[in-house]
């Protein structure tokens, strides 16, 4: 889809439809709704006092304009009350109009910022998550369809009053960045764990080689040879043996150590020996998510060509049960020299994150590190599927990424590491385990993580509930959201 903006009025801009907002329960309508209106002779306003029209979130009434605007039609948007707008809600509501369109199969699409004239947003804002609502909402995974998605052809937004051009246009080039790694990371996720094994995840990073990024694939040879027995382990019971992708990125000085970016690629958890149940197996697909979007941030990096030195760490490999397969009892001695007693097969993403980590400090020579996993059901109990959980060793950077969810659209919300926590995971056989029992799932991971991380500083994201939507929710439609993308590279544009 191309983007462009339009200075102008809005009467002139020639569009299948032309979007436009209101606010819930507003009597007098102001801005460009007005204009529209105006020149409709009273339909908007008309509507809204036979309430068929109320202005509540997500509500989408078209229009025809009868050739008295240059648009074909209009859409008049809901956006909600206003208290409750936010940048986040102006991507989120593109996900309406964008299936209006694909309806009546249009391709051209214009919008007007939505609530500009009452929402205070700078304009570089609106117009960044404006374009990346459209460029997220227009993406569809069709490769298994003998009928393809309908796409957008091209989003024209209206600038109004012609002075925010240059902003606009900044917004639109950072949402393309942003949004080619969002939806990579989602074709990646999206695409089916036979065709997604860790060969083939390997093999999709590899092709980011190039400009500014070099990747580098260890077979499992090489793992087992620098001593990563948690990630050898973990892909001992698969036919498709485990792989390490570290994909670094040279946007900036020489010297300059790396940012450190981990994530989990667990391509497909049957859980293992320890098996899961059959019910939403198939979803576990979606264990690679953290991959996804570690390296879909990457992909974000180099297309904004941020001046930041990034390393990216991913361990893949498909959890199976087998004759080979590692097993409940068993221990490992990781990479750091660590042992770890195993207690279920299925807490094995700690298990290939703990080496992953470990590379990140001692080989990747990371000045400071973020892991971003699809680790715990548990994560999903203690916060649904909202926010994404965030936990660190280092104050500052916790509050950094915590800052940086706001700014992003993408919600973290942190949960404690006290060391207390450090007796659930202890072992009588080895220096711990892979299981902290009963309570806080999701931060007895996340401590077991941050033996693996010395003292660089570091945080962990657990993703578990936001990554994969079964149904559309939250400006999503069904599948990957590519969770994390936006969060890490919003950390990334302002990290110094
Ligand atoms: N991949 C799962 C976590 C998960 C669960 C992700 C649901 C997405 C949705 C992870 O490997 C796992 O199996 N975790 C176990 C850990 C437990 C055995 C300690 C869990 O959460 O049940
Ligand atoms: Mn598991
Ligand atoms: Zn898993």
């Amino acid at each position: 889809m191309k983007i462009d903006v339009f200075s102008g009025h809005v009467s002139d801009v020639a569009a299948d439809f032309l979007v436009v907002g209101l606010f819930e329960g507003v009597k007098k309508i102001r801005g460009a709704t007005k204009t529209v209106d105006d020149i409709l002779g009273g339909v908007i306003t008309g509507a809204i006092r036979k309430q068929e029209l109320k202005g509540k979130f997500g509500e989408c009434i078209p229009f025809p304009t009868g050739g008295k605007l240059k648009s074909q039609r209009v859409l008049v948007i809901g956006l909600g009350q206003k208290k409750h707008f936010s940048l986040e809600k102006i991507r989120h509501l593109t996900l309406f109009p964008v299936k209006e369109a694909k309806k009546l199969r249009k391709r051209h699409l214009a919008t007007v910022i939505p609530g500009e004239d009452e929402s205070g947003f700078a304009s570089l804002d609106a117009a960044r998550f404006l374009a990346l609502g459209y460029l997220l909402s227009d993406y569809a995974y069709d490769r298994f369809k003998e009928e393809k998605a309908h796409r957008l052809g091209l989003l024209t937004i209206v600038d109004k009053d012609a002075s925010s051009e240059k902003e606009i246009k900044k917004g639109i080039f950072e949402a393309q960045g942003i949004a080619s790694g969002v939806n990579y990371a989602r074709d990646l996720v999206n695409t089916p764990p036979l065709y997604m094994r860790p060969d083939d995840l390997a093999k999709e990073a590899a092709k980011l080689s190039k400009g500014k990024i070099t990747v580098k694939i260890y077979r499992e040879r090489e793992i087992k040879k620098m001593g990563m027995n948690g990630l050898y382990a973990v892909g001992m019971g698969s036919s498709a043996p485990p792989r390490l992708i570290v994909a670094t990125y040279r946007g900036g000085k020489q010297r300059e150590k790396p940012f450190a970016v981990v994530g989990k690629g667990v391509t497909f958890d049957t859980g293992g020996i320890s098996l899961k149940k059959w019910e939403g197996m198939e979803k576990m697909k979606y264990d690679m998510a953290g991959a996804a979007a570690a390296l879909g941030t990457l992909k974000a990096v180099s297309q904004l060509g941020l001046k930041k030195n990034v390393i990216v760490v991913v361990p893949v490999a498909e959890n199976m049960p087998s004759g080979t397969a590692y097993r409940p009892g068993d221990v490992i001695t990781m990479m750091s020299g660590k042992t770890v007693e195993v207690l279920t097969t299925d807490a094995e993403g700690r298990l290939i994150l703990g080496d992953a980590l470990h590379f990140a400090t001692k080989k990747g020579g990371a000045r400071a590190i973020v892991d971003i996993a699809t680790l715990t059901g548990a994560c999903v109990v203690a916060l649904g599927s909202i926010p994404m959980g965030l936990m660190g060793n280092n104050k500052g950077l916790v509050e950094k990424f915590a800052k940086a969810a706001e700014a992003s659209g993408e919600r973290a919300w942190e949960l404690p590491l006290y060391e207390e926590y450090g007796e659930q995971i202890k072992s009588e056989v080895a220096d711990i385990k892979n299981l902290g029992g009963p309570e806080a799932g999701a931060i007895t991971a996340g401590f077991f993580l941050s033996q693996f991380v010395g003292d660089v500083p570091w945080v962990h994201l657990d993703i578990a509930g936001v990554a994969w939507k079964d149904k559309e929710r939250l400006g999503y439609s069904p599948g990957a959201t590519g969770a994390g993308v936006r969060l890490i590279t919003q950390v990334l544009m302002t990290y110094d």
